[in-house]
């Protein structure tokens, strides 16, 4: 499943964003492997909801409040005392970020300098993981998929607020948490993953692509689909958690040589367009007719983008296990559990599973 599943017993973890719907997966996955996990973000109640309808918040130290919230995160921070940070509380969306610019560097930028800055006076600590995305890179809009190494970048305020969580996650190291000075004036590994287009039940954000056509479904819409030709690395929410968790535990124990930049995304093969995601998707989901292409948004979005994953396979021994049409099958049982009333909890767990069987065999 991940480099040991026994590693994540009764470790002491922190998840920033654990009412979002990759925070929610993960918070699951982590109490399944017995990791004692904390969670501070916002409460985060979309319509349909995930966090909210999972029994998650019984399992874990859950905390409401701001990232940018200094004394609050600090005092929350002492309270819990984590070896292991996961940062992924964010405003993740592009869209809303042309509406709201301010919020969303203020929560990307300032929110990640405010908990990286906690970080130094948290004597527990010894790996923080941020969770920024495949849009930091500067995009060309060539076909050449992006390594670690590529320039940061983004075109738009969310895309950009990713590159500026990337340098100011570099400066940090470099300034605080050197490699350098690594159990001489430090304890602390600290390292970026950056994920494509992640997709999975419980996703409800707007303008994503699938939560628009489920919603569209239960409301008897027409989907609108904006960008049918843009290409996404698309990956099954738990593909690049267990990139995280694997990354998570080479940093824990050989925090020298593992505090870096990681790419976790799709096989090259896997890299396809909205329309074509879309339509594959319909069969599992056993509709048709149900999407109209309409005039291109007003706001830019990349058309290509695909991330490298080379470094993430050769050094971790990562790699995605999901080809589309079985990532696809996951989030349509998903989707169709959840429009038939089935249980949120069980479905999750049931995927999460069925998802570490297939890691064994
Ligand atoms: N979903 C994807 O396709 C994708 C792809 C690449 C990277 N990411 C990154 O992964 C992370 C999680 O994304 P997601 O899809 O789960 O998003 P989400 O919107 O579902 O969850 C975001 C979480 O952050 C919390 N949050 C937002 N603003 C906050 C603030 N000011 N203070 C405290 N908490 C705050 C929310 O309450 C929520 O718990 C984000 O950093 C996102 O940029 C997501």
């Amino acid at each position: 499943m991940v480099k040991t599943l026994n590693f994540w017993k009764d470790k002491n973890v922190l998840v920033t964003g654990h009412t979002g719907f990759k925070g929610t997966w993960l918070v699951n996955l982590l109490t399944q492997l017995g990791a004692k996990v904390s969670g501070y973000s916002l409460k985060n109640e979309l319509d349909y909801g995930f966090y909210h309808k999972t029994k998650t918040n019984q399992k874990i130290n859950s905390f409401y409040g701001n990232i940018c919230d200094k004394n609050s995160l600090k005092s929350f921070m002492d309270q819990v005392n984590p070896e292991i940070i996961f940062h992924l509380a964010a405003q993740p969306l592009v869209r809303l970020s042309y509406i709201d610019p301010v919020d969303t560097y203020n929560t990307n930028v300032v929110g990640l300098a405010n908990i990286l800055n906690i970080s130094r006076e948290t004597k527990s600590l010894k790996v923080f993981l941020n969770i920024t995305s495949d849009k930091c890179y500067e995009n060309f809009e060539w076909d050449w998929p992006y390594r670690e190494n590529d320039l940061m970048g983004g075109h738009d305020p969310y895309s950009n607020s990713k590159g500026c969580a990337e340098l100011l996650t570099k400066a940090f190291r470099m300034s605080f948490f050197n490699p350098d000075n690594y159990n001489k004036e430090h304890n602390i590994c600290l390292s970026t993953a950056r994920a494509g287009n992640v997709i999975g039940g419980g996703d409800w954000a707007q303008d994503r692509i699938i939560p628009d056509l489920i919603k569209s479904l239960i409301e008897g819409k027409k989907l609108e689909i904006r960008s049918p030709n843009a290409i996404r690395p698309w990956q099954f929410v738990l593909e690049p958690l267990r990139g995280y968790l694997t990354l998570a535990e080479f940093m824990y124990e050989d925090g020298l040589n593992f505090s870096g930049s990681w790419n976790f995304g799709p096989d090259n093969k896997d890299n396809i367009t909205v329309e074509e995601m879309i339509n594959m998707l319909s069969k599992h989901l056993n509709i048709n007719d149900f999407y109209q292409i309409i005039e291109s948004s007003r706001y830019h979005e990349a058309k290509l983008l695909k991330l490298d994953i080379s470094k993430a396979k050769n050094t971790l021994g990562w790699k995605p296990i999901l080809n589309m049409n079985e990532t696809l099958k996951f989030v349509a049982e998903w989707y169709i559990g959840f429009i038939n009333n089935d249980n949120v909890d069980d479905l999750t767990n049931k995927q999460i599973n069925d998802y570490i069987s297939l890691i064994e065999s």
